[in-house]
């Protein structure tokens, strides 16, 4: 059974019930991502307790401040109209975020790992609203950067000068350069000393996407292997690598509501494939080598256009299937907190709904509390044919356009490769079905919902 499903016999307010939601979410018992198994009468007495805390203390993170914020007397919608600050927390200067909460949001049997991750911002000032993301700079998997090492035959302590000054050769590969996406450079050399003849063909035609298709799950070792008889030093290999960039994740956390903290929906990136396992280096940094008091370089990755209607009367459908939910969360936060009287209407979907309905127990409260009008869910896997988003904007297409001529704002967020383009396919067809239009027309009428900025985008 799901721990996240709130017993029936307790009585909760709807804020309490939230809360709880939030704080049960992912201590699922029998969890494969290695957090401590623990019972749920624990964990029920757990969440029991930090919540009767927060009544009587006056720092208790994230919890109170959704208690304070919802009953603030602050007018509705007046944190978000007010002018961010700039930050002066930046890619090249991010500021160094306390972890507080990491909880899996899937149940024990679920084939994906996603976190649900709060970062407390401390004296930074970082004044983001929903819609933004947040900038992470990642540390390397150790694993990975040990093998690629003992790969060259280097000592790890070698010092390597760059640009940046002096440094040991582990500290460059931790924390310095990336090592999960291979250069142009690098990809370049090994096919010189290689000869591969796959790379050597795709290299050879120019076309970006074959490369691009080729690299897909290849890191900087793979890359090395290719001739593992080939000598590098240390610093060569370093020339051939690019400096850590940071990763962008959607913030799931409404500023009005988790006051000074951040809420991140982060999908860990595992798969094996050479005989190895494969970590993606933020997401498994965020999921598996923090521990709560722990630090991440954070900056702010602001998303002006991908913000909620100003008018709080605005009607919102929200399209997020796996992560693509993370922001959504935040729009919901804000809307109640801002006591926003539009509706509300969230289609989301995963593999399975007994263990990957994140956020089930808040997206549930949302509705009973009347802030979520609608929601429409699509497992894809529950049964023996897929079933997307977009079937379920297709069933009820009719009533999708009668709230897009109402005026509603439509958000579309998660996968840009396939989900996107299909949600963008199915909308077109409910718009020339519906309304009764042809296919120019249809197309007409969605570039007048981007023109108008009621169809936006955040999708990766
Ligand atoms: C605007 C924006 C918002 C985002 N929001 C979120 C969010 O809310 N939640 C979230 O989880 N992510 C989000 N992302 C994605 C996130 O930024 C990272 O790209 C993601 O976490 C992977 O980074 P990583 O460092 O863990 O993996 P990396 O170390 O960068 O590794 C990625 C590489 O691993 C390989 N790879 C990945 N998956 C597989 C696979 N299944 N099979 C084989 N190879 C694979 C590919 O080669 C890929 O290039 C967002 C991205 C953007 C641009
Ligand atoms: N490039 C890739 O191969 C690839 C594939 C998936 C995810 N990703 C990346 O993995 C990260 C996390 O993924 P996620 O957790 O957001 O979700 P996800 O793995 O994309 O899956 C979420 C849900 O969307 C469904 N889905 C798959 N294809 C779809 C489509 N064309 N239209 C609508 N729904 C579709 C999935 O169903 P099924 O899985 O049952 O089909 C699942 O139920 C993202 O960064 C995403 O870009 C990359």
């Amino acid at each position: 059974m799901k721990t996240s499903n709130l017993p029936d016999d307790i009585q909760f307010t709807g804020d309490e019930r939230l809360w709880l939601s939030g704080f049960l979410a992912g201590y699922d018992t029998g969890s494969t991502s290695g957090t401590a198994v623990a019972t749920r009468e624990d964990i029920l007495a757990r969440a029991l307790t930090a919540l009767r805390e927060l009544d009587t203390t006056t720092d208790a993170p994230e919890i109170l401040h959704a208690h304070t914020a919802t009953s603030s007397t602050e007018a509705p919608g007046t944190a978000s109209a007010r002018k961010p600050k700039r930050s002066p927390w930046t890619r090249k200067n991010p500021y160094g975020a306390t972890l507080v909460a990491n909880r899996p949001l899937r149940g024990a049997d679920s084939r994906k790992d996603v976190r649900h991750v709060v970062f407390d911002l401390g004296d930074s000032d970082i004044d983001y609203e929903a819609g933004d993301g947040l900038g992470i700079k990642p540390v390397n998997d150790p694993d990975l950067v040990a093998a690629i090492i003992e790969r060259i035959g280097a000592d790890p302590d070698e010092m390597i000068t760059t640009r940046a000054g002096e440094s040991t050769l582990i500290d460059l590969l931790t924390h310095e350069y990336e090592i999960s996406l291979p250069t142009r450079e690098l990809i370049n050399h090994m096919a010189d000393h290689s000869g591969d003849a796959e790379l050597v063909h795709i290299l050879s035609t120019e076309e970006r996407e074959a490369l691009e298709g080729w690299l897909w799950g290849k890191d900087v070792l793979d890359l090395l292997d290719l001739e593992p008889t080939l000598r590098i030093s240390a610093a060569e290999l370093i020339d051939l690598l690019r400096p850590l960039t940071h990763r962008v994740y959607s913030i799931s956390s409404s500023p009005l509501t988790h006051r000074g903290m951040v809420h991140l929906t982060v999908a860990a990136v595992r798969h094996r494939s050479a005989q190895r396992d494969r970590r993606g280096q933020c997401s498994t940094f965020l999921a598996d080598r923090i521990s709560a008091g722990g630090t991440a370089g954070v900056f702010l990755s602001k998303n002006k256009s991908f913000r909620l209607p100003t008018d709080d009367s605005t009607p919102v459908i929200m399209i997020g299937p796996g992560t693509g939910v993370a922001p959504f969360r935040s729009f919901l936060y804000e809307r109640k907190a801002r006591g926003a009287t539009g509706r509300n209407w969230l289609f989301y979907g995963d593999h399975h709904r007994a263990t990957d309905f994140m956020y089930e127990d808040e997206i549930v409260q949302f509705q009973r509390d009347g802030i979520l009008t609608r929601v429409d869910l699509a497992f894809s896997r529950d049964q023996d044919h897929k079933i997307y988003v977009q079937d379920r904007m297709r069933e009820h297409g009719d009533e999708l356009l009668r709230w897009l001529s109402g005026g509603a704002h439509l958000y579309v967020c998660g996968d840009a490769s396939q989900m996107a383009k299909d949600v963008d396919a199915a909308l077109h067809d409910v718009v020339a079905e519906h309304g009764g239009l042809d296919a120019d027309a249809a197309e007409d009428y969605v570039n007048t919902l981007k023109r108008e900025k009621r169809y936006l985008r955040d999708v990766y």
